[in-house]
């Protein structure tokens, strides 16, 4: 069968080629692709910044953000032929760590968890793939092919509720929550804001034009563009998507009294000066401010991502995706041009 492959660490590698048929001790669940969704990760592991192949193969399939159609259910009930469903993305690690024992393997303790398409097991970017049950999550047919944002969306689902998990260590009633970026991350994020309840929700993102101001103001949200340090009110709470160092440091500034910033994007830049961080440090002190990080998701993130998809406007999430491209152009798929918000590598009608 056909896969997009790379061979980990060494840019310029990523090729369409055969690989053998999925390996049954990958799930016994067999699934047709239908789309993958490309995101900054698969960019970085292209570039061979990122990434590694399964013990003793020298390709890495690709692929990460799913959507497949049942072909065979195996031994599974659960699931028919037909059903569209997605892959979760990591595995527990094999020892296991406290949070991957039960069942939290987005909070690893001990780095060795694996993940689809990224870290020692195949992802998705092939013609077929398997999926053991317990990691597959059936989405709701009426999406079809914006299925396909529903990775994306559990990032996002596990940033709001590390927020809410924060924010509740004292009087916690978040009036105005701020997204930096208005890439598919920073939407959904918008999009999940709004979903759940959160009256004002503001995007900022460098774009004065485009797509991006209409995509948040359709969702009752308020754009901005230009800098963090330019707003004139203080958020209760600030998603960052851009990992762009200078927003950063404009969020720290600007973040409210025992507000809390999740930092979801991964960037890179110079080291700081002990000084500076000693200064970050005493304002965060003084205003009891959170600065977090997160990654990934577990499965009750993936559930609850499930409904924030299913109750969205289809229209508008149709809009996130910019681009469809087919397997073998999947070189244009991982250029970034300056209208794109989502584009996936598409691989058999839904
Ligand atoms: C994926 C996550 C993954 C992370 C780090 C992201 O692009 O969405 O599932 O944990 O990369 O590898």
């Amino acid at each position: 069968m056909k896969a997009i492959t790379v061979e980990p660490k060494k840019p310029g590698t990523a090729r369409l080629m055969d690989m053998p048929e999925p390996d049954l001790r990958d799930g016994s669940i067999l699934v047709e692709a239908i789309a993958v969704g490309v995101c900054g990760t698969d960019v970085e592991i292209t570039e061979g910044k990122y990434g590694w192949a399964p013990p003793g193969q020298s390709h890495l399939i690709l692929g990460h953000e799913s959507l497949g159609r049942v072909i065979d259910p195996g031994t599974s009930t659960a699931f028919k032929k037909g059903d569209l469903v997605v892959g979760i993305v990591r595995r527990p690690d094999p020892v296991p760590c406290p949070n991957c024992a039960v069942g939290e393997w987005d909070m690893c303790r001990n780095g060795l968890y694996t993940e689809r398409g990224i870290k020692e097991i195949h992802g998705y970017m092939s013609e077929r793939w398997r999926i053991e049950p317990e990691y597959a999550v059936k989405v709701d047919p009426s999406l079809g092919l914006l299925g396909v944002l529903l990775e994306p969306t559990t990032v996002v689902t596990k940033a709001m509720e590390q927020i809410g998990m924060i924010g509740r260590r004292s009087y916690w009633e978040p009036k105005s929550i701020l997204v930096t970026g208005a890439g598919p991350i920073g939407l959904l994020a918008a999009l999940s804001l709004k979903i759940w309840g959160i009256s004002e929700v503001h995007v900022l993102d460098r774009m004065e034009s485009g797509s991006k101001p209409d995509l948040v103001r359709e969702l009752g949200a308020i754009y901005h563009s230009g800098r963090v340090a330019d707003l004139n009110f203080e958020p209760d709470a600030i998603i960052e998507c851009t990992g762009v160092g200078q927003v950063i440091a404009d969020c720290i500034h600007k973040i409210g009294a025992s507000g809390i910033i999740c930092l979801t994007g991964v960037g890179q830049g110079g080291a700081i000066g002990a000084g500076v961080l000693a200064d970050v440090a005493a304002a965060a002190v003084l205003r009891n401010n959170v600065i977090v990080g997160s990654v990934n998701a577990n499965k009750r993130q993936w559930y609850r991502a499930g409904l924030t998809l299913a109750k969205a406007d289809r229209a508008w999430l149709a809009k996130l995706i910019t681009r469809r491209e087919k397997p073998e152009n999947f070189m244009h798929a991982l250029e970034r041009k300056p209208d794109d918000i989502k584009v996936v590598i598409q691989f058999s009608e839904v």
